[in-house]
């Protein structure tokens, strides 16, 4: 088996940190979300892997490189345009050549690994196996309809009256079937090629297309507190250890990563909490639920609930939650009388009224 990991795309509702980077490799819990995608791949056993890209694709090949730091031999698929989920499999009909393989959408958490799934594909090889999980509202998503032996009879793409709510997610498997769909469908009325659409054509052709529900933790990691979310859960999951220095004046609760490199002094950890490689912190409180990337310096302040990205420093300003700053971001209190901010289009900023 193969896979294909889609890695374009605009990443619109991420401004401004796609201004400068793939969404894909915003890190959750000090890891890009790509390299989550990657090590599920990997622990399926497969080992050829194309990674589909778009404008930022010399960032992504700055992370994953030809993959062998991942166990994977890894090739990129250029997209001139994000043409659709079923456009990334007609670029990539030649690199999959007829082999099953799995689809997986490089912003989709599923923190409990696809490995049943991709076991119970190899077994049946169904045309196409799809995830799903319950939503609050299926409306906003793909909605499958099922029979009790899990076999799909139809696909919706956002109904108005859902006979479900099992959403489906991003990790879908195929057999060499779907290039047929794919060549067979026509763009949708938002000019993409939908994986809907080539589903569809399965279904109705008479292919035998399945579902299994997910049960465990999945997030499609669109928006800030969607990664958020993530972080918290995967944080949570951490084995704790202390690599770096931690003075005997800091006190350490909870699972906490303090990776080689970082300095620690005069402050208070609570974990679920990762404090990255060459930090340094200072009479500072930080977490629970927070990862602080590589090289940031954090002096008497207090960060919660938050990812900070490589290289931030936080200087005298305490009680930040639900935050996420971007690389090299200079948070600190100033000479200026009131609230001073200089910061980038399309971002955000909450103060105390
Ligand atoms: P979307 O969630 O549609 O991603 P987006 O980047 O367009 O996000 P936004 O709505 O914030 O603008 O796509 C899901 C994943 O598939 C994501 O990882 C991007 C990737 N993708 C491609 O690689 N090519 C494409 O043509 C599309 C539509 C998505």
């Amino acid at each position: 088996m193969k896979a294909l990991i889609l890695s374009g795309g605009m990443g619109t509702r991420l401004r401004p940190f796609t201004y400068s980077m793939p969404k894909q490799l915003v890190p959750v819990a000090n890891k890009p979300i790509l390299v989550h995608c990657l090590e599920n791949v990997r622990a399926i056993g497969v080992e050829e892997v194309a990674v589909v890209v778009g404008d930022r694709a010399d960032e992504v090949r700055a992370v994953v490189g030809d993959g062998s730091a991942f166990g994977l031999d890894v090739t990129y698929l250029q997209q001139e345009a994000p043409l659709g989920l079923a456009h990334c499999v007609s670029i990539a009909e030649e690199f999959l050549g007829d082999e099953d393989f799995v689809m997986y959408l490089g912003d989709n958490i599923l923190a409990e690994g696809i490995a049943e799934s991709a076991r119970a594909f190899r077994d049946e090889r169904s045309a196409a196996r799809l995830l799903l999980t319950k939503v609050a509202d299926p409306r906003a998503y793909g909605v499958a309809e099922t029979d009790a032996t899990g076999r799909v009879h139809a696909l919706v793409e956002k109904p108005e009256r859902p006979r479900s709510d099992l959403a489906v997610i991003g990790v879908y498997f195929f057999t060499a079937a779907v290039h047929d769909a794919v060549r067979a469908i026509e763009p949708s009325a938002r000019g993409e090629l939908e994986i809907t659409d080539a589903i569809q054509y399965l279904v109705e052709r008479g292919d035998r297309v399945v579902a299994d529900e997910y049960t465990g933790y999945w997030k499609d990691t669109g928006s800030p507190d969607d990664l958020l979310d993530c972080n918290r859960v995967l944080l949570g999951r951490l084995h704790p250890g202390v690599h770096g220095e931690v003075d005997a004046a800091s006190t350490v609760e909870g699972t906490v990563v303090v990776e080689a490199g970082a300095v620690v002094e005069r402050s208070r950890l609570v974990g679920p909490l990762v404090v990255g490689a060459g930090s340094v912190v200072r009479g500072s409180e930080l977490g629970p639920y927070t990862a602080l990337g590589r090289d940031c310096v954090l002096e008497d302040a207090g960060i919660r609930d938050s990812i900070v990205l490589d290289g931030v420093s936080i200087q005298g300003v305490r009680g930040l939650s639900g935050s996420l700053i971007g690389r090299s971001a200079a948070v600190r209190t100033g000479e200026a009388a009131g609230r001073r901010l200089i910061i980038g289009d399309h971002t955000q900023a909450e103060v105390a009224a």
